[in-house]
C-alpha cells in the first residue's frame, strides 16, 4: 500500500537531496521554494545557484527519482529548478569575489593543461555559472590564442577591465600577461616580479562576483603554486597529464607540490588518452592506457575524466576556437563530464569541509 502524497511527506524526501553547490540538504539551505501534492500530481520547485548550473539536470533528475520511488501511484511528478542566489564572499587578502578558486596544472609542459583549464572554464560558463579564466603562465601565456582573444585590456578607475569571451551569451572575463606584453617579446620575470604580476593580475583585474576562477598554471615548478597559495585560499587543484609513465611520475610530484603548499588536490584528468582513427574508426592508445585512472587510485585521489587525443582539439587550438570544441559531439560529452565530476566533488567535499588538514607529502 502506498502512502497518500502530502507536501510535508514530499518535503521530508527533499531533505535527503544535497545541494549540488554545498552538498548539504536543499530544505537547511532554505532552497525549497514550493511543493504541492494530492494523489494525481505532485509539483516541487528548488532554487539552486549558479554554482552548480552544470548539475541542474542531474540534481532535477534526482528529486523526480526518489519522489517516484516513494510515490510511485501518483499521476504526475514534476520538478522546477529557479535560480537561488547565494553571492560569494571576498577571499584572501585581495578581495577576490569568488566561491571556487581552481587551479588547472601539470608537472609537464605540453600535456594540454591550457586547453583543459579553457575547458573547463568555458564548459561551466555555458551550463549558467559566472566564471573567470586567468592565465597564470606569465613566461608562456598561451589562453590568448587559444581563445582568439587580442588587444589590450582598457584600465578604468585603477582596475584592468579584462578581455571577454562570449561563451554561448555568457561572458567569461579572460586576463592573461599575453593581453599586456607584446606577443614575440621576451620577458625575464625575476621571483618577486613574477609574484607580483600573478598578485596584481588578480587583485586589480574587474572580474565581477564569479562562482569559479579557473587558473591555467604554467608547468613546472611551485612558485606560482606558493604565490596563489599565499594569496588566497583555493578549493584545489586539477592535475592534468597524458598516460604516459614519465607524465605520469611528473603529474605525481606535482601532486606533492600542491599537497606542500596545501593546496588540494581535486582530481586528475587524463588528457591525448587515446585515438580513434577518423577513417577506421580503430583505437589507438598511442601514449598507453589507464595510467592516470591507476595513479590517481593509488594516491588516493578522484579520477575526473580522459580526453582523447583528437585532431579537431588540435586544430580548434591553433585557430583560436577552443569554445567550439563544446559545438562538436565527438568532444564535448568527454569536456563536460569533466565539468561535472568537477563541481560533484567539489560539493561533495564542501558538505565535510573540515579546516584545511595538513595533507601528507608525498
Ligand atoms: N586532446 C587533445 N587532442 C589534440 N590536441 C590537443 C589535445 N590537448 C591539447 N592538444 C594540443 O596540444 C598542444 C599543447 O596543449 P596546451 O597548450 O593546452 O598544453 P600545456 O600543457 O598548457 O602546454 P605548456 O606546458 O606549454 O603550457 C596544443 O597545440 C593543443 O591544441
Ligand atoms: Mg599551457
Amino acid at each position: 500500500m502506498s502512502t497518500t502524497p502530502t507536501p510535508a511527506a514530499v518535503e521530508a524526501i527533499l531533505a535527503d537531496v544535497a545541494d549540488p553547490e554545498t552538498g548539504r540538504p536543499l530544505t537547511a539551505m532554505g532552497q525549497v521554494v514550493s511543493v504541492a501534492a494530492d494523489p494525481a500530481a505532485i509539483a516541487v520547485t528548488v532554487g539552486l545557484t549558479t554554482h552548480s548550473a552544470i548539475r541542474w539536470n542531474t540534481t532535477r533528475a534526482r528529486i523526480e527519482e526518489i519522489v517516484r520511488a516513494k510515490f510511485p501511484d501518483v499521476g504526475t511528478v514534476s520538478v522546477a529548478v529557479v535560480p537561488h542566489d547565494r553571492p560569494p564572499t571576498k577571499l584572501g587578502q585581495i578581495g577576490l569575489e569568488a566561491k571556487s578558486v581552481i587551479a588547472v596544472g601539470s608537472g609537464k609542459g605540453g600535456v594540454g593543461k591550457s586547453t583543459i583549464a579553457a575547458s573547463i572554464a568555458i564548459g561551466l560558463a555555458r551550463a549558467g555559472s559566472r566564471v573567470g579564466l586567468l592565465d597564470a603562465d606569465v613566461y608562456g601565456p598561451s589562453v590568448p590564442h587559444l581563445l582568439g582573444l587580442t588587444g589590450r585590456p582598457q584600465v578604468e578607475s585603477g582596475k584592468i577591465l579584462p578581455m571577454t569571451l562570449d561563451v554561448g551569451g555568457n561572458p567569461l572575463p579572460v586576463m592573461s600577461m599575453g593581453f599586456l606584453v607584446p606577443p614575440g617579446e621576451a620577458v625575464v620575470w625575476r621571483g618577486p616580479m613574477l609574484h607580483g604580476a600573478i598578485t596584481q593580475m588578480l587583485r586589480d583585474t574587474l572580474w565581477g562576483p564569479l562562482d569559479y576562477l579557473v587558473i591555467d598554471m604554467p608547468p613546472g615548478t611551485g612558485d606560482i603554486a606558493l604565490t596563489l597559495s599565499q594569496a588566497l585560499p583555493l578549493s584545489g587543484a586539477v592535475v592534468v597529464c597524458t598516460p604516459q609513465d614519465v607524465a605520469l611520475l611528473d603529474a605525481t610530484k606535482a601532486i606533492a607540490m600542491f599537497r606542500k603548499v596545501n593546496i588540494p588536490v581535486l582530481g586528475m584528468v587524463e588528457n591525448m588518452s587515446f585515438f580513434v582513427c577518423p577513417d577506421t574508426q580503430k583505437r589507438y592508445d598511442i601514449f598507453g592506457t589507464g595510467g592516470a585512472k591507476r595513479t590517481a587510485q593509488e594516491l588516493d585521489i578522484p579520477f575526473l575524466g580522459e580526453v582523447p587525443l583528437q585532431i579537431p582539439i588540435r586544430e580548434h587550438g591553433d585557430a583560436g576556437t577552443t569554445a567550439a570544441n563544446y559545438d562538436d559531439p565527438a568532444s564535448r560529452p568527454y569536456l563536460e563530464a569533466i565539468c561535472e565530476r568537477l563541481v560533484g566533488n567539489l560539493a561533495a567535499t564542501a558538505a565535510v569541509r573540515p579546516p584545511m588538514p595538513s595533507l601528507p607529502v608525498l
